[in-house]
């Protein structure tokens, strides 16, 4: 078994997290999350969903929360679901925090259809760091989250989902209208400029995704010049890369959004 990796939740401490076994399993938009829950915590309560629980890092910080009663992870990944688990129980919030298997929002068994049964218009908050989608502008798994959320959160329910910078405010304020019935609340957490470190593959693939986006008319992608203080499309950091093997710079951030029909 791996070591366990300690995550810093702000004021609710110190979490241990085993990773499940995926290379990506833990990042550094996970740890920023994490961060994002501990300086949320007047705003978490009651019963909670955390969407792509993965590790189940996210939901164990949330489930540190007086006022939280009781936080879902959600992972389609059965070793997911097992990971988060055991992680739960490292950090003795089994009481709070548990875990099942489902796709999307549907779930994979009885027992989690009888979770998010009782979960309908009852969710006092989501989570969710969900992945990049592998087309379009890359935020389609933000809106099939947020989307389906709807069925679950109560009126004025927080959403803290994770988005980073370079997608850039124009868009990432335009899920409200991509997704009716939310109101975009601001950033909740931030780190501070960071290399998008294209030695990862996956992010390697989504600038190049980002370039065709904006080929195709699609908004630009905000990006930091790494050497100069100069921002830059995902077309410009593409060539800067190419040319000088230099990772652009970005920041992870967590965004907040209210349900709020009608
Ligand atoms: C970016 S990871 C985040 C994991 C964890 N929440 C964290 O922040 O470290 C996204 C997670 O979404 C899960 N996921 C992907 N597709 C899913 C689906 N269709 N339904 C539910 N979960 C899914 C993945 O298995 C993965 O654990």
């Amino acid at each position: 078994m791996s070591q366990p990796i300690h995550m810093n939740a702000g004021p609710l401490g110190r979490i241990d997290i085993v990773p499940t076994g995926g290379k990506l399993s833990v990042t550094p938009a996970s740890a920023l999350m994490v961060r994002a829950v501990g300086s949320s915590v007047a705003m978490l309560a009651g019963s909670g969903i955390d969407w792509g629980t993965g590790s189940g890092c996210i939901a164990i910080a949330a489930a540190r929360i007086p006022a939280v009663e009781s936080i879902v992870g959600i992972d389609v990944l059965p070793a997911d679901v097992a990971a988060a688990t055991a992680n739960a129980r490292r950090n003795r919030v089994s009481a709070v925090a548990s875990f099942i298997q489902a796709d999307v929002f549907a779930p994979g068994d009885e027992s989690g259809a009888a979770v998010l049964e009782e979960l309908k218009e009852a969710t006092g908050f989501l989570t969710a760091n969900p992945p990049a989608s592998p087309d379009g502008d890359g935020l389609g798994w933000r809106r099939k989250v947020l989307a389906g959320a709807r069925r679950f959160l109560v009126e004025g329910g927080p959403a803290l989902v994770q988005i980073s910078y370079q997608y850039g405010m124009a868009r990432i304020e335009g899920l409200v209208d991509d997704v009716p019935g939310y109101r975009y609340c601001g950033i909740a957490a931030t780190t501070g400029w960071v290399p998008f470190d294209l030695g990862r593959s996956d992010l390697a693939r989504q600038l190049v995704q980002y370039a065709a986006e904006e080929t195709r008319g699609g908004q630009p992608y905000v990006f930091r010049h790494p050497e100069q203080e100069l921002e830059m499309t995902a077309a410009a950091a593409l060539e800067h890369h190419r040319a000088t093997g230099s990772s652009p710079l970005s920041k992870w951030q967590a965004h907040l959004y209210v349900y709020e029909p009608g």
